[in-house]
């Protein structure tokens, strides 16, 4: 898979890397935009929302598989993360994630969602776009190798790893219903279910 997306980000591709609009989006992401926020970006595509993040706030990171979406939008990052396990704790108040999860295998969604939370500050939200299947029940992961965008979740098993790693759902709203792809489009809002911050002891 990350060959796959190394490949499309040395030919810039745009088909495949797409440049969203963070303005045409959050029509219907509905992000929680605030000047001076700290925001993490996943999945930086032809990088037109990292960009257009960083007119709101400094503070802009980003999380990609692959080294060379992060070197293009160095010059407006303060860092880039190439895995979820190495997000920082307590940080983000925004997380989004917009036309990456249908790229994505169970086991890499499950981490963006464990360490995603983890990674959010107290009142921080995350905002995932994620694919359902139309009838709810087809999960469909037939094209998880392929990196072809058409990977599905069904809305109960993205809830359940939202609960297992300590966030609750605030907000599910559907977007947009693609006959031809067997899917419609969800936005997740996540926020943290511990409202305390436990300093662990340094080891
Ligand atoms: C289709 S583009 C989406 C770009 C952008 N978010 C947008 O909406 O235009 C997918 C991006 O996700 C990255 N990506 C693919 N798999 C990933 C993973 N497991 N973790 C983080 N990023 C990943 C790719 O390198 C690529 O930059």
């Amino acid at each position: 898979m990350k060959q796959f997306w190394t490949e499309k980000h040395k030919l810039n591709d745009v088909a495949h890397l797409t440049g969203s609009d963070l303005y045409a989006i959050n029509t219907y992401m509905e992000l929680p935009l605030m000047p001076d926020m700290d925001v993490l970006n996943i999945g930086v595509g032809m990088g037109k929302c990292t960009r257009q993040l960083k007119e709101l706030t400094n503070n802009v990171y980003v999380l990609d598989i692959c080294q060379e979406a992060i070197d293009k939008v160095k010059d407006v990052i303060i860092k880039g993360y190439l895995t979820p396990q190495s997000l920082p704790k307590y940080k983000f108040d925004l997380i989004m994630s917009h036309l990456v999860s249908q790229h994505i295998n169970k086991e890499e969604l499950t981490n963006h969602i464990e360490y995603g939370i983890n990674a959010l500050s107290l009142q921080g939200e995350m905002v995932i776009q994620i694919a359902v299947p139309i009838n709810r029940n087809e999960v469909d992961y037939s094209d998880a190798s392929a990196g072809a965008g058409s990977i599905k979740y069904t809305i109960d098993e993205v809830v359940e790893l939202i609960n297992i790693y300590g966030g609750r759902l605030t907000r599910l709203k559907f977007y947009e219903r693609f006959l031809q792809y067997n899917m419609d489009w969800y936005i997740f809002h996540i926020k943290r279910i511990n409202m305390i911050h436990i300093e662990e002891p340094e080891q």
